[in-house]
Formats: structure tokens, C-alpha cells, sequence
């Protein structure tokens, strides 16, 4: 692939990426309803029964399969091309089977989820997530998903700012801290289900 096609691919990746960040933290200020049931249930019935949910999802779908599609070009683009692997390894490089199984088992998270989802009574919400994380395997494959999704956040958006050549500490930092609230906060919901609920 000729070098501008390549940061095409790279450029759209990012901004498919962007809009599933975007939605990402609405999701998990919205999900933090789940503490006051009044207005979960308030916020939900809005949002299932309106006009938002979706075109919101078929956005979301769209956008990570636009992600996924320009990833797998990239990699095989970059696999191609390098054909001696580097001499010098990070100390902690993670091997790339292991990070291609991660990515693969945070796709197949992600899709569980919506089906997970689709699957609820949508005029019993509440009772529909308390009754997911009453199951310690469910709560313990969303903790999972979380782990995976924290470290691919951690590492894209450090790569991101990277590119724009903003690396320092203090960048690193702001990313560490947003990624963790950001799977912070959506793992509390399954964490008090079980551990308060049960
Ligand atoms: C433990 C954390 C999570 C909980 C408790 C949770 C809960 C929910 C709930 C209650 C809905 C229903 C909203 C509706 O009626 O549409 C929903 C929808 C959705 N969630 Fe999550 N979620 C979690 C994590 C995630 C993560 C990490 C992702 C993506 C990486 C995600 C992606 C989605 C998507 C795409 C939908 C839309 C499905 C639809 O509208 O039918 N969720 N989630």
C-alpha cells in the first residue's frame, strides 16, 4: 500500500476510534444512573423508547467496524514490510499473539454486550443488569473486557499523542488517569451489583 493510503487508513482508524471515545464516556456517565434507580429508569425509558438509541447504535456499529477494517489493513501492511523483526526489544513487550488475542476477545466482549443488550426487556432495564451481574462468570467476563479495553485505550491514545509529539510524562499521566475513570466508572455498576446486591 502506497505511503499516503497507509495514513489514510491510519487517520480513519483514528477518527473511528474518536467516536467510539466519545461515546464510550457518555456511556459510562449514563450508566452511572444505575446508583439512583429513579433516574436510570427516567434516562432509559428517554433514551429506548426516543428517537436516539438507535441511530446512536447503528453510528457506534458503523464506527467500529470501520476501526476494525483499517487495523487489519494496517497490520498487514506493517507485517509485509517488516520482515526482519526489530534487535532491540522493549523490556516489557508484550508478544504480539497475546496483544492479537486480547484485541480479539474485546471485539467478541463488545459484541456479547450489544447482544446481551438487545436481548433485555426493555421496560425492566434495572432488573434486567442486576440480574446479569448476579452471575460471578458474567461479572468476571465484564472485568475482563474492562482489563482488555483499559490497556487498548492506554496504548492507542498514548500512540495518538505520540504522533502529534506530545509524549511526555504529564501526557501519560493525563492518559493513565482518563482511561482509568473511564473503566473505573463502568466497572463500579458490576461490582456493587455483586458485591452489595447479591
Ligand atoms: C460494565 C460495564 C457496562 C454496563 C453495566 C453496560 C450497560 C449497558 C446498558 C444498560 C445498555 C442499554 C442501553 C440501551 O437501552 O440501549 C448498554 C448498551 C450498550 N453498551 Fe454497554 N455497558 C457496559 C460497558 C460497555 C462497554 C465497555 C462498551 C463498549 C466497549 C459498551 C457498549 C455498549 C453499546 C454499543 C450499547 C448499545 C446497545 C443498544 O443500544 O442496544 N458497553 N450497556
Amino acid at each position: 500500500m502506497a505511503q499516503p493510503l497507509l495514513q489514510l487508513q491510519k487517520r480513519t482508524m483514528a477518527l473511528a476510534g474518536l467516536v467510539m471515545m466519545i461515546y464510550l464516556i457518555f456511556h459510562m456517565i449514563t450508566n452511572l444512573s444505575f446508583f439512583t434507580e429513579s433516574i436510570f429508569n427516567r434516562f432509559y425509558d428517554w433514551y429506548s423508547h426516543g428517537f436516539v438509541r438507535w441511530p446512536l447504535l447503528v453510528v457506534v456499529i458503523v464506527a467500529l467496524f470501520i476501526h476494525v477494517k483499517a487495523a487489519v489493513r494496517i497490520r498487514k501492511v506493517n507485517a509485509r514490510a517488516r520482515t526482519v523483526d526489530y534487535k532491540k526489544q522493549d523490556k516489557f513487550k508484550i508478544p504480539a499473539s497475546l496483544v492479537t488475542v486480547s484485541i480479539v476477545f474485546l471485539l467478541i466482549f463488545i459484541v456479547v454486550h450489544i447482544f446481551q443488550i438487545l436481548l433485555f426487556d426493555d421496560n425492566n432495564l434495572y432488573e434486567e443488569v442486576v440480574t446479569l451481574f448476579q452471575s460471578h462468570w458474567m461479572v468476571l467476563f465484564y472485568l475482563a473486557g474492562l482489563f482488555v479495553l483499559t490497556m487498548h485505550l492506554q496504548h492507542s491514545l498514548a500512540n495518538v499523542l505520540q504522533t502529534l509529539g506530545k509524549s511526555t510524562a504529564t501526557y501519560s499521566t493525563l492518559v493513565w488517569t482518563g482511561t482509568l475513570l473511564l473503566t473505573t466508572g463502568f466497572a463500579s455498576v458490576p461490582v456493587y451489583i455483586y458485591v452489595v446486591m447479591s
